[in-house]
Formats: C-alpha cells, structure tokens, sequence
C-alpha cells in the first residue's frame, strides 16, 4: 500500500505519468466518471481549506466515488483528545483512502503508521503539502510545456509556507533548475531544506529581497501568503504582510512568457487587476487541482481508467 506524505515519496517517473493521467482527464473528463464506483474518500481536515478539501471531493464524485470526512477539528473526536492514531484506525472501517490536514507537522506521517488506507498529507503545519505541488507541477508543464531548464521565483513567506518547501524539494529533482528565493530576512527559507534540497544536490539560487530587481529573470513567479496563523505574534505579520503586492506596473519588467503562481488564499499579496493578465495562472491552477487529485486518487488506489486493478 502507498502513501503520499513528502513530495519524494514519488519518482519522477512516477510524476510524469501522474500528470499525463491529469491532462488526459482535463481533456475528457467524463470518461473516468465510473472509475471510482463503490469507494470511499475520507476527508479529514483539522485545518481550515477551500480548495484542497473541496478539490479533492470534487475529484472523488467526478470518479463516480462518495466521500465523507470532517472539516475541523472541533467537529471531530480530536476534540475529546483522539490520538490521529485511533481517529485513522477508526477512518479505516469507514472509506477506501483518506486525505489529511493537521497543524501539527508529521501528523499525516503518524496516521499512515496505523493506517489500512491510502493516506495523503494534504498539508501538515509548515512542513509540506504535496498535492500542492502536484496541481503546481501540472500548471507549470502545461504553460512551459517542460519541468525543467526554468528560473523559479519563490516570493512571499518562504519560512512557513508549506507550499514552498514542497515545490522546492520537487522541482530541484528536474535538469537546469535555477531558484530566486524572494523574502524578507525573517521569512526566508528555512535552513535545513537549503541544505538538504539545494546545497547537497549543487542547484543554483540566490537569495532575493527585492522582488522588482530579480522579475525580468523569471520563468515563473510563485507568490505566496505571509501565513498569519503559524506567527507567534500578531506585530511581526503585520510588520511582514504587506512586504509584496504584486501590481501590473511592477510586472512591466517581467517577461512576456513568464507565468504567475500561487496556491490561494489571496491575502493581497497580488492586486486583483493582474487577474486580467495572461500571465495569471491562479485560477486555472485550483482547476489543475482537481484533476491531480482525481489522478492521484486512481493511482493509490491501483484504478486504471476502466476502474479495473492495475
Ligand atoms: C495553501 C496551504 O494550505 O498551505 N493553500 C492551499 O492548500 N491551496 C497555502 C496557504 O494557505 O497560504
């Protein structure tokens, strides 16, 4: 049985025909509206989400599957003090694969050790979120047509954004990668993984602070959201929050092919008339979203497009 708990736990390979499955749902969707028929996704999510609990139960009913799940903690027996342990155990008997949101960095990690089930991290604290970067990779190889030979902006907050770390860990895997990491000195990048994912493997960056002065190298700009909740004081976020606003004018040194990403929720880290720019890719990434999950769904459940074990 597989899991999905880092952003490594999958090959490149593996990735790659992730994605193709994903592009071949995005063309025809309804061909895999049988493919889950009779399973179960549970959704436990102990952390507030939009898009990715919603994208994953849009991608479980598009399969023809059902879901069921929680959406904080306090409607769950966490709230009676539930081990992750007992509540996944529980969740077991209940569905066929699960995905899991925790504050708590690791949590997905430790139910999966329990777990009969598929179980996918589907954001754990400041640590890692790789379905992300899954719906990022996906966007990023349809606009560039390629996941490698790129110059990566990471803007924003670089310490605590999970998404981040997740992507960073990713894309230092594919040929020719050169990273700009752009943060204020508090939020940058933190130093395990710029040893672990950059330093050990030789992938080149630099660290940025200002944003105007590194736009014209872009292949892609991912802004991201100063992550209030995991600050321990209220001054610093606001001290920090409003350190990037992208702007039209501001991208007028960008290039004309460079593609701009974030996960969501928009604080207003992007004025809401760069939504109008072709270079915008936000919304379509929250529709990659779904069909990267209803492909990932297929393969850790072993599905092929018939429904059949693979
Ligand atoms: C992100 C997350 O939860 O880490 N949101 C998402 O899943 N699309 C980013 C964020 O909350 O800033």
């Amino acid at each position: 049985m597989r899991h999905l708990i880092d952003p490594l736990d999958f090959t490149t390979q593996e990735i790659n025909s992730l994605l193709d499955t994903a592009d071949e749902i995005a063309a025809d969707r309804k061909a895999f509206s049988q493919v889950c028929q009779s399973k179960t996704l549970a959704t436990l999510f102990y952390e507030p989400s939009t898009r990715t609990r919603l994208s994953f139960e849009s991608a479980m009913l598009n399969l023809g599957g059902r879901v069921l799940g929680f959406a904080s903690q306090d409607s769950s027996s966490a709230a009676k003090g539930e081990s992750v342990a007992d509540t996944i155990r529980t969740v077991s008997c209940y569905a066929d694969i699960c995905a899991m949101r925790h504050p708590k960095e690791g949590a997905p990690f430790q139910a999966s050790r329990y777990s009969r089930i598929p179980v996918i991290n589907a954001g754990d604290g400041g640590h890692q979120h790789p379905t992300q970067t899954l719906t990022d990779l996906m966007t990023i190889r349809r606009r560039r047509g390629r996941l490698g030979n790129l110059t990566i902006g990471l803007c924003g907050d670089l310490k605590f954004g999970r998404t981040v770390h997740s992507l960073l860990k990713s894309l230092a895997r594919y040929e020719g990668i050169r990273f700009i990491l752009i943060s204020p000195e508090e939020l940058r990048v933190p130093e395990y993984l710029i040893e672990e994912a950059l330093w050990a493997k030789g992938i080149p960056f630099v660290e940025a602070e200002d944003m105007e002065r590194v736009m014209d190298q872009l292949d892609i700009l991912y802004m991201t959201r100063v992550q209030r909740e995991r600050f321990f004081n209220e001054e610093d976020y606001v001290r920090l929050k409003d350190t990037y606003i992208l702007t039209p004018e501001k991208l007028r040194a960008a290039r004309p092919d460079m593609s701009i990403l974030h996960p969501l929720p928009r604080v207003n880290e992007i004025s809401i008339e760069v939504d109008e720019d072709p270079r915008a890719a936000y919304f379509e990434q929250a529709q990659n979203g779904v069909y990267v999950r209803m492909a990932l769904i297929m393969m850790l459940l072993g599905l092929s497009r018939e429904g059949a074990k693979c």
